[in-house]
């Protein structure tokens, strides 16, 4: 006996699409992604996708014109497929078919196929998952493959063979690993064999759509899980190769480092607790990444990474740019907590001075408290006593850093006194003394010697001039 799911189409628009395909006369089914999630109980969906056993771009036109506010129909001639937007929520329409499909792939639509054909195409079973929006089986469940069997069971398996899904569209390989992590789900063996026995089609799939789906693994509550399948699978090869690079430990004369891959998945998992912010997750993910070139080996220091977060933050440039990622602010907000990610380490270990509190916080600027998450959640040691330790200073360098920023004011710091103010009290032209006057007045602030204000910035002005020999 099917089972009916009426009460998954509770929004007002499958009244629509129940209208719509019965004046059409066709048949049509929600499909995919918000059948899972319904069964998932995963909230609200942001799209719907309807196969129609016939022409899916005929039916959306229908469905508009039974809209009240009969939005626009964006039509994809050459996949044939047809979008619209209502109430905030994207509906995809797609004719059903026998070949292997996806709205962006360039393969052209090859022959029309029945539901049964469209499912068997799909990437998994629990995305092939299909309700009926027709008269007579209104809300039924078609499930050929078993898919809530497997939604239960927490399994990511294909409709057929998984070389077929797979070579159909590489990029599915990614969404394994994808829904996997988001779900926590286990991919199937012959499935994740798969996966490793065609990693290296993942080359001819966009860096764009790769990208989007290791951003969608980042953003999830668990990264490791794809971080680890990615690296099991050796896509992550094709991917970030500096990050396999973190992997191993070597030993030389009885001293080892730590392994700076396994490690690095630890602290993205840390962060993905604290923070929701994708490019800090990223942070994370490359913190270490000048770890692997920077390696070596002294007899007397033992394992030394000098400069890697120099080194750490141009490579981030590179691996953004041959991932065609945006080369904007959020790859320089990822730089700058690479480049600073020890910073605050440093000032845990030692004495921290007010002074040095103060230079951190004018180097971070607004990004302070990011980057003591990030520091935060760098700390992966399992001795419980260091661990609390560092912590504890942490907690101390928070205190400290909040203390000298309600005193001295140095985020976004500002000179108090301007170049054109020190240009006209000496009568003086651009010149490279100016410079010199205001450097020496941001020295001297963040050095504590003086405070963040006015008249002590032009105190300090007129002593700066008088050794420089400028008259006044
Ligand atoms: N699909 C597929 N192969 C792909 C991409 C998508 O078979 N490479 C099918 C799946 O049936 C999927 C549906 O198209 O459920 C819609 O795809 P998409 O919107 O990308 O994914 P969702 O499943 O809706 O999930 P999410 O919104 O989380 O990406």
């Amino acid at each position: 006996m099917q089972q009916t799911f009426q009460e998954a189409l509770q929004l007002p628009i499958f009244t629509i699409l129940r209208q719509a395909a019965k004046e059409n006369r066709v048949d049509c089914y929600v499909i995919g992604g918000f059948v899972r999630d319904y069964l998932l109980h995963r909230g609200t969906p942001k799209d719907i996708d309807i196969v129609a056993i016939g022409s899916g771009i005929q039916l959306a036109e229908k469905v508009a014109s039974l809209l009240p506010n009969k939005p626009k129909v964006s039509v994809f001639k050459n996949f044939g497929t047809a979008m619209l937007k209502y109430q905030g929520v994207e509906l995809e329409f797609v004719g059903a078919r026998k070949e292997s499909y996806h709205h962006s792939s360039r393969k052209p639509i090859i022959e029309n196929g029945s539901l049964e054909d469209d499912q068997n195409r799909r990437d998994f079973t629990i995305n092939a998952l299909a309700i009926s929006l027709n008269e007579r089986n209104y809300g039924a469940l078609i499930d050929p493959f078993n898919g809530v069997t497997d939604l239960k069971e927490k399994i990511i398996r294909t409709p057929l063979s998984p070389e077929i899904t797979y070579s159909d569209d590489p990029l599915r390989m990614m969404r394994a690993i994808r829904f996997a992590t988001q779900l926590e789900f286990k991919i199937a063996l012959p499935s994740l064999q798969a996966i490793g026995a065609n990693k290296d089609r993942i080359t001819i799939i966009s860096k764009e759509r790769i990208v989007d789906e290791l951003c969608k693994i980042l953003a999830s509550k668990k990264p490791s899980i794809g971080l680890s399948l990615l690296h099991k699978t050796e896509l992550l090869s094709y991917i970030l190769p500096e990050l396999v690079a973190l992997q191993g430990i070597e030993e030389i004369e009885g001293q080892r480092h730590k392994d700076n891959f396994w490690h690095t998945l630890e602290v993205v998992d840390n962060i993905s607790k604290t923070t929701d912010n994708l490019w800090l997750r990223w942070a994370a993910l490359l913190h270490d990444i000048g770890k692997a070139p920077t390696k070596k080996f002294h007899k007397k220091l033992g394992w030394t990474f000098h400069g890697h977060e120099f080194v750490g933050a141009k490579m981030v440039y590179k691996i953004f740019k041959r991932l065609r990622m945006p080369l904007n602010d959020k790859m320089k907000f990822v730089q700058k907590m690479v480049l600073m990610s020890s910073r605050p380490i440093v000032l845990s270990e030692d004495f921290t001075t007010d002074s040095a509190v103060r230079r951190l916080v004018f180097d971070a600027g607004d990004n302070v408290e990011d980057l003591m998450t990030l520091c935060e959640a760098d700390i992966t040691t399992k001795n419980i006593k260091k661990q609390n330790k560092y912590k504890n200073n942490f907690k101390l360098v928070r205190q400290k850093i909040k203390e000298v920023e309600e005193r001295d004011q140095v985020r976004n710091f500002q000179p108090p006194v301007s170049g054109e103010e020190i240009m006209r009290i000496f009568n003086l032209k651009p010149s490279k003394e100016i410079g010199i006057i205001k450097e020496a007045i941001k020295e001297a602030i963040l050095d504590g010697k003086i405070p963040n204000d006015y008249e002590s910035a032009k105190q300090y002005m007129f002593k700066k001039a008088e050794q420089l020999g400028i008259k006044y």
